[in-house]
């Protein structure tokens, strides 16, 4: 199996560039945030706590994420492979995510972070608040809450897989189809 870890801040280009590994390496892709949204948009319970903290930009709690994620293994082991898109965000779920894949009797190959400056994040995340209607993305107060969150608690995620040797940064800036061959060439090399 192949799974990869995609990373970086709000709007570095996670779910875009998700599309194309999926495409090329045939894989399943696993966003927490989508999965999150999807359980808001049918108005479940566990929808309803998970709003609260994202509609102010606030990480939800592990437990939610990490149960919603051993979840979607179970119902997902027919695969080549997951991309993990917006998860693991703290290292309590890098941690939790190592033990799934033990149990599912695999493990992470890499995790690629998007690097991408503040001022285009902002920039992306407020163009795509014109037309997405999340809440999360109106307005630069709550984008740049979102962004303290990510260099607080998921940034250093970095080095609990630098130190399993499975840490790539690629950069993110430049066109969608730019950073997608610079993906695909740092995967096809792993
Ligand atoms: P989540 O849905 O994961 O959002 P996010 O990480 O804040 O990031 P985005 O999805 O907004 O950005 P992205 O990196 O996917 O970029 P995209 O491709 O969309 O999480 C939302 C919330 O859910 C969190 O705040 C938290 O509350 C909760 N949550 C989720 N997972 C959690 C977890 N594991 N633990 C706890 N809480 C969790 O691109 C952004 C925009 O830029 C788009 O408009 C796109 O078209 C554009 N764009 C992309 N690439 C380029 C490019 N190269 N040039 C120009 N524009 C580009
Ligand atoms: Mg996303």
């Amino acid at each position: 199996m192949l799974n990869l870890v995609l990373f970086g801040p709000p709007g570095a280009g996670k779910g875009t560039q998700a599309d194309y590994l999926i495409k090329k390496f045939k894989l399943k892709h696993l966003s927490t945030g989508e999965l999150l949204r999807d359980q808001i948009a049918a108005h479940t319970e566990l929808g309803q706590e998970a709003k609260s903290y994202m509609d102010q930009g606030f990480l939800v709690p592990d437990s939610i994420v990490i149960e919603m994620i051993r979840s979607e293994l179970q119902e997902n082991k027919a695969v080549n492979g997951y991309v993990f898109d917006g998860f693991p965000r703290t290292v309590e779920q890098a941690i939790a995510l190592d033990e799934l894949m033990i149990i599912n009797g695999t493990e992470v190959a890499a995790m690629l972070l998007l690097s991408v400056e503040k001022e285009e994040l902002i920039s992306r995340l407020l163009g795509r608040g014109k037309t997405s209607g999340r809440a999360d993305d109106q307005g630069t107060a709550i984008i740049e809450n979102r962004i303290l969150e990510y260099d607080v608690k998921t940034r250093p995620i970095k080095d609990y897989y630098a130190a399993q040797n499975k840490f790539h940064r690629i950069r993110g800036m430049g066109t969608v189809e730019e950073i997608a061959q610079r993906l695909i060439e740092t995967v096809s090399a792993l």
